[in-house]
């Protein structure tokens, strides 16, 4: 789909490496050139011409975010990408709230973003890490979050969709599961957000977190969305201007209220608008078309690959365009060696998830991630490629 919107695809590559970033379509890069030469302008501080039109774009881009995943705008806050706001979450709320014993559930399967915030809090305030058991099949059912919960619990934090396995977690289901039991819902949405219809509201979701360079934006851009009421408790990790109502030489001072309370300094203007952009465009195509066409990609690549004898796939049910595989006895980085040979583009390695090993018994896989540019000539071609993959070691030396 729309694959000449995307210069890099006018070369003859084949980009599977969406989970890591994806392609920027020529609008999202137009708009970002288009403020740097037409309206370079700092934002909430200019009365002139260019300075309101940044400004309107900017204070925009909350509305078009909010819309786009079912929050109010006053509950969106822009931050550098994903890793930002969990750690947002975890140094400027959860310490606060949170005490020795409490328990904060995950899976071996979270990215390091979901993880190292969590171990750093366990170090500082003595709360309690518990793994939540997989499936056999890798995949967080229901019943496992349930078993795992004990009146200790205070924080369930998952990715919505993992960045390996690629499985879809039952958001809505867990969210009620939380709100039954008090339990507070951080959710990593840096691999879903971009691929499928989010709820913030009807999910329960009290915290949600992706990038905006996974989703056809820029980087250095990213939200958290968090429930109203949780504005005033949390603290910012970040203090300068733009944040605060004053302060003085007896060191009194005032913090803004709601969102700009988070976002001290001269913010990524750029990238907000390039995010914004990014939003519009895949709102233009429709989340859902997107979901469905990686799904079909995904069942296609998986039926092709069957025909090809020596590999081994770790996640061929999950309901996402992730694919993770090695080829047998060879290692994984090795693999993605030999791709780069013929112009495909993986990622290969622990990608940043490395407790899964404890899961899925290996450190290192090849990742194929689709996006809505991909095809099944795409597939073919990587296909087509692995099934001559006895030439590897005359390639990869
Ligand atoms: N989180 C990104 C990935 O999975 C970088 O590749």
């Amino acid at each position: 789909m729309h694959r000449e919107d995307f210069t890099m695809l006018d070369s003859d590559i084949v980009y599977f490496d969406n989970g890591a970033t994806t392609l920027k379509p020529k609008c999202v890069v137009d708009s970002m050139v288009n403020y740097y030469t037409r309206h370079t302008s700092n934002i909430h501080r200019g009365d002139y011409d260019a300075a309101i039109k940044t400004n309107k774009l900017y204070d925009d881009t909350r509305k078009v975010v909010a819309k786009f995943i079912n929050s109010d705008s006053d509950e969106v806050i822009f931050t550098s990408g994903t890793t930002m706001s969990i750690n947002m979450v975890v140094f400027g709320y959860m310490e606060k709230v949170l005490n020795t014993g409490d328990e904060v559930l995950l899976t071996k399967s979270e990215h390091a973003s979901n993880v190292l915030p969590w171990i750093k809090l366990a170090e500082k305030k003595g709360i309690v890490i518990k793994y939540m058991d997989l499936d056999e099949d890798y995949s967080l059912k229901l019943e496992s979050v349930k078993k795992s919960i004990t009146d200790k619990t205070k924080v369930i934090s998952i990715a919505h969709v993992t960045n390996v396995i690629g499985d879809v977690r039952d958001i809505e289901g867990i969210g009620k599961i939380c709100r039954d039991n008090s339990i507070l819902f951080c959710v990593d949405g840096a691999q879903s957000v971009p691929h499928m219809k989010v709820d913030f509201k009807n999910s329960n979701i009290d915290f949600l977190s992706f990038s905006g360079h996974k989703m056809c934006g820029p980087t250095g851009v990213g939200c958290l969305i968090l429930k109203k009421k949780y504005l005033d408790i949390m603290e910012p990790l970040c203090y300068g201007g733009g944040m605060n109502n004053y302060f003085e030489g007896d060191n009194s001072y005032e913090l803004k209220k709601g969102v700009t309370k988070f976002e001290a300094g001269t913010p990524p203007i750029a990238e907000v608008i390039g995010l914004r952009e990014a939003i519009l465009y895949l709102d233009k195509i429709g989340i859902e078309n997107i979901h469905k066409h990686e799904i079909e990609l995904k069942k296609y690549l998986v039926k092709r690959l069957k025909d090809v004898p020596n590999i081994r796939i770790y996640n061929e049910k999950s309901d996402s365009g992730i694919l993770a595989f090695n080829i047998e006895a060879v290692f994984a980085q090795d693999s993605s060696i030999y791709l780069n040979n013929y112009n495909i583009y993986v990622r290969a390695g622990n990608h940043c998830t490395k407790m899964l090993k404890d899961e899925i018994g290996v450190k290192n896989t090849v990742r194929v991630s689709m996006y809505l540019y991909n095809t099944k000539e795409d597939v073919d071609k990587l296909v087509d490629v692995l099934k001559k993959s006895e030439d590897i070691f005359k390639i990869v030396i």
